[in-house]
């Protein structure tokens, strides 16, 4: 449905445009939103988009554990998928921000990712002719925090994806892409793996809620997660659960990128005491080995590799 807005929205923009000359291109917010995502003006050293860590090939998201940021600095955290974010109620791992507005402003001002306080990108842009211009056409106003943020924003809510082979399935719209073994898996992700448990919901992010699945020990798994945010005891090492559309597209995975494939992440799932024995405050869904079966796995493997959008089935 939320697709069916955004595509009535932008035929309505498209029949705006038609109108004009070719002189005159004016940009629409989504559009103004998708040039700054793509363009390395707001870095320092005009060196790092928000793509450059956030690559469209691999769902928006990128395929190291830490991405690189100005001067070649690596951050703290794998750089999660940007698509998907409509119905999120949390942003950032930790769920430190509340609104996409709030956090698109992060990345441009944080030393390791883009290092260019606020004040100067937004003076760059006002002395930019065409952003000027853009603002004004937009928002009949100049360049401002808050219409930077809300550009950008605009963008990201329309990185939305629900043309898997799993969503097809459901939606009774293609039944034939959606196998015998992802079936399965799909079984085994509601009942004996557990998932759904905590992975439920239209994107599989379980109402955004924190939870820690293990993979904090605080030696060298020392990331608190939310905890640093609320300082509430339950929080320690609790993370936003993540979702899981384009799931195949966005590997390595968990907040630091520890794990390289899916098939590892099943392996972690069915006994997470093989990979991290002193786990600190792991939540109890994951007290005991899943015992899953070879073949439990692949099919399991084959559910996650189905909820991929169509328009990344040709990218291996
Ligand atoms: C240097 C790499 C890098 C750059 C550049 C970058 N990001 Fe990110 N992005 C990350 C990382 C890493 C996280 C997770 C950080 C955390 O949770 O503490 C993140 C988180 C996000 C999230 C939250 C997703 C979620 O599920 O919570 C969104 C949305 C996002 N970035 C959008 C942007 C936008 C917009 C820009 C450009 C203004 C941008 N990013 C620039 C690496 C980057
Ligand atoms: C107790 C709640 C819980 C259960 C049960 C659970 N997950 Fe997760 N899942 C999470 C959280 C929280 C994270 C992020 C953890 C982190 O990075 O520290 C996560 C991360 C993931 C990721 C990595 C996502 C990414 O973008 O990096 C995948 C894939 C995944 N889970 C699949 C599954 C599968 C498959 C199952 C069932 C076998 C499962 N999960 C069971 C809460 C859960």
């Amino acid at each position: 449905m939320k697709k069916s807005c955004f595509l009535a929205l932008c035929s309505l923009m498209l029949l705006f445009s038609c109108n004009l000359g070719p002189e005159e291109i004016i940009l629409s917010e989504v559009e103004l939103g998708k040039k700054l995502f793509f363009d390395s003006i707001l870095s320092r050293d005009y060196s790092i988009t928000c793509a450059s860590c956030h690559k469209p090939e691999f769902a928006f998201a990128d395929n190291v554990a830490l991405s690189l940021g100005v001067n070649n600095q690596a951050g703290t955290r794998n750089t999660p998928s940007a698509m998907n974010q409509i119905d999120r109620n949390f942003y950032f791992w930790d769920g430190r921000a509340e609104s996409l507005e709030e956090q698109a402003l992060g990345p441009i001002e944080n030393p390791k990712e883009m290092d260019l306080p606020l004040s100067i990108a937004i003076r760059r842009l006002k002395e930019h002719a065409i952003y000027r211009q853009a603002f004004y056409d937009v928002y009949g106003k100049a360049p401002s925090r808050e219409l930077l943020a809300a550009a950008l924003a605009a963008f990201e809510r329309t990185l939305e994806t629900d043309q898997s082979a799993f969503d097809k399935y459901m939606q009774e719209t293609d039944t034939t892409q959606f196998t015998a073994s992802a079936k399965r898996g799909l079984n085994l992700f509601n009942n004996k793996a557990k998932c759904f448990d905590c992975h439920f919901g239209v994107d599989f992010t379980g109402n955004d809620q924190f939870k820690n699945i293990g993979l904090y020990n605080g030696k060298n798994l020392n990331d608190e997660g939310r905890y640093a945010i609320t300082g509430n005891k339950k929080d320690l090492g609790a993370f936003k659960i993540p979702g899981l559309r384009n799931i195949a597209q966005t590997a390595p995975y968990m907040h630091n990128g520890m794990h390289k494939t899916l098939r590892e992440v099943i392996d972690y799932y069915d006994q997470p005491d093989k990979f991290i024995p002193d786990a600190i405050n792991r939540d109890t869904l994951l007290s005991k080995p899943l015992g899953l079966t070879e073949t439990e796995k692949k099919d399991l493997e084959n559910f996650l590799l189905s909820l991929s959008d169509e328009r990344f089935q040709s990218i291996p």
